[in-house]
Formats: structure tokens, C-alpha cells, sequence
């Protein structure tokens, strides 16, 4: 194992597999045990979601609604991937733990730094709920910011793209992708890879971020045997 302590960052909308709406339980088995292969092999997992499939914040603004109020629903859109996703882990044979950053005792732990690592370390699957608990963050940013927390080795971006390139390959056919680029250089070519507070938190806490396409089984496994996999953004 080339990482012993990730933090996984899936995507809400990846949830939707075929689907427009809402959650391919199909989609979610696959994650499920691709997860599954790479903790039977030692690796300690935490993971983010985001809630993109089921509602969006940035959107909710755009109809007019206020965007704190909007945040704090896609935060609880987060939730329900959460348990979507706590529940599909248990079934491929995992023990999961959910914290949620916005207080749901009924239905979850309360995010407890000391306590999250503690269920890594007894090789838990801890799966961080609610964002940050705050509105005008993403779900990067709150994968940034867990992963600092808990000491994370990587934060493994889950996309549909398999990495990141020099312009957007499905608009220009001379992209090529990087293998590896520096926090420094991807954001003086304005290549996106995560939203700047995100981005920024992993850049000044040394934190690199794998991008790399998780709808192809195997590649979560092979990154984690030290492959080239996806694009390495580091300092
Ligand atoms: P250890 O202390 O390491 O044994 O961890 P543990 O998670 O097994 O301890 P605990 O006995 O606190 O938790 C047992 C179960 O209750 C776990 O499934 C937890 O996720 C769950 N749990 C713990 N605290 C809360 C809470 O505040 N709300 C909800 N809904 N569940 C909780």
C-alpha cells in the first residue's frame, strides 16, 4: 500500500449513475467494493461525499432562494449519500462509522476529531457527513479539511474524467493530461481541480490530491499499489 490513511472524495452526482436523479444502488455496490478490496489490503479509509445528485446550493441561489439556506440543504443532501453509502459498505462486509458535522444524533455521531481516528485506527470506514457544517463551502473543502485533520497521507479525488489536463479534453482533442503537476503550476495555468478554498487548504498544509476517474473498477486498488493512476497534485 502506497497510502495507509486516505480520505476517498466521491461525487454526489457519480451516485446517479444512468440515472438523472438520485442514487443507482448498482453504481453504490461498485464503491462499495472497491473500498472494500483496498481496506482488506490494510488501508485506512475515510470518505467525503458530496450531494450534487440530489440537490445543489450554488443552484438553489440562481432560483432566487437565499444561499445560506440553500448550502444547508445540499448539506443534508451530503446525509443522505452518507447513509446510502454507510449502508451499501456494510453490506459488502465493512464496519463504517458516520459523523456528521451538523448535530443528527438519531441518525449519526457527531463529527469528534479524536473519535474519528480512533475508528480508523480500529479499522473502521469513517464516512464524514454534512460538509463543514458551515454554508459557502464545498464538499472538496470539507474533504481538504477532514483529510488535514485526521492526518490523511492523500486525499483521492473521485471523478468521471481520469485526471487532469492542459484544456478540457472533450473540447479540445490536443489536451493532454499530467501525471503529475504542482499546486503552483495548476493554478497559474487556472487549471480546476478543486475550488480555490479547497485547493488552498491542501497547498499550504502540504496535503497532495489525487484526481483520477473512480467509475473504472480497479483503479481505486491499482493507485493504491502505487500505479500511475489519475493526475498527483503536489507542492
Ligand atoms: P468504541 O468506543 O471504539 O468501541 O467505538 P464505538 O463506535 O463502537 O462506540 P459506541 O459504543 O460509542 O458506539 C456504538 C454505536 O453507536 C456505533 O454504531 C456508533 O456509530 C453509534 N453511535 C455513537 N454515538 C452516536 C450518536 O451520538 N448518535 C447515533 N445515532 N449513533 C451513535
Amino acid at each position: 500500500m502506497k497510502y495507509r490513511r486516505i480520505l476517498l472524495k466521491l461525487s454526489g452526482e457519480s451516485l446517479m449513475g444512468d440515472k438523472q436523479f438520485g442514487i443507482d444502488n448498482q453504481r453504490l455496490s461498485v464503491y462499495a467494493e472497491q473500498i472494500k478490496e483496498i481496506h482488506d489490503l490494510g488501508a485506512e479509509v475515510a470518505i467525503v461525499i458530496g450531494g450534487g445528485n440530489i440537490f445543489r446550493g450554488v443552484q438553489a441561489e440562481e432560483g432566487g432562494m437565499d444561499r445560506t439556506h440553500g448550502d444547508y440543504m445540499g448539506m443534508l443532501a451530503t446525509m443522505i449519500n452518507s447513509m446510502a453509502l454507510q449502508a451499501a459498505l456494510e453490506s459488502a462486509g465493512l464496519q463504517t462509522r458516520l459523523q456528521s458535522a451538523i448535530e443528527m444524533k438519531e441518525i449519526s455521531e457527531p463529527y469528534v476529531r479524536r473519535r474519528a481516528v480512533r475508528h480508523l485506527e480500529k479499522g473502521r470506514v469513517v464516512i464524514f457527513g454534512a460538509g463543514t457544517g458551515n454554508p459557502y463551502f464545498t464538499t472538496d473543502s470539507a474533504a481538504s479539511l477532514r483529510a488535514i485533520e485526521i492526518n490523511a497521507d492523500v486525499i483521492l479525488k473521485g471523478t468521471r474524467v481520469d485526471g487532469i489536463y492542459t484544456a478540457d479534453p472533450e473540447k479540445d482533442p490536443t489536451a493532454t493530461k499530467f501525471d503529475v503537476i504542482t499546486f503552483e503550476d495548476a493554478y497559474s495555468r487556472g487549471l480546476k481541480v478543486m475550488d480555490m478554498t479547497a485547493f488552498t487548504l491542501c497547498m499550504e498544509n502540504d496535503l497532495p490530491i489525487i484526481v483520477f476517474d473512480m467509475d473504472s473498477p480497479g483503479n481505486l486498488k491499482r493507485l493504491m499499489d502505487g500505479e500511475q493512476v489519475g493526475t498527483i497534485v503536489r507542492n
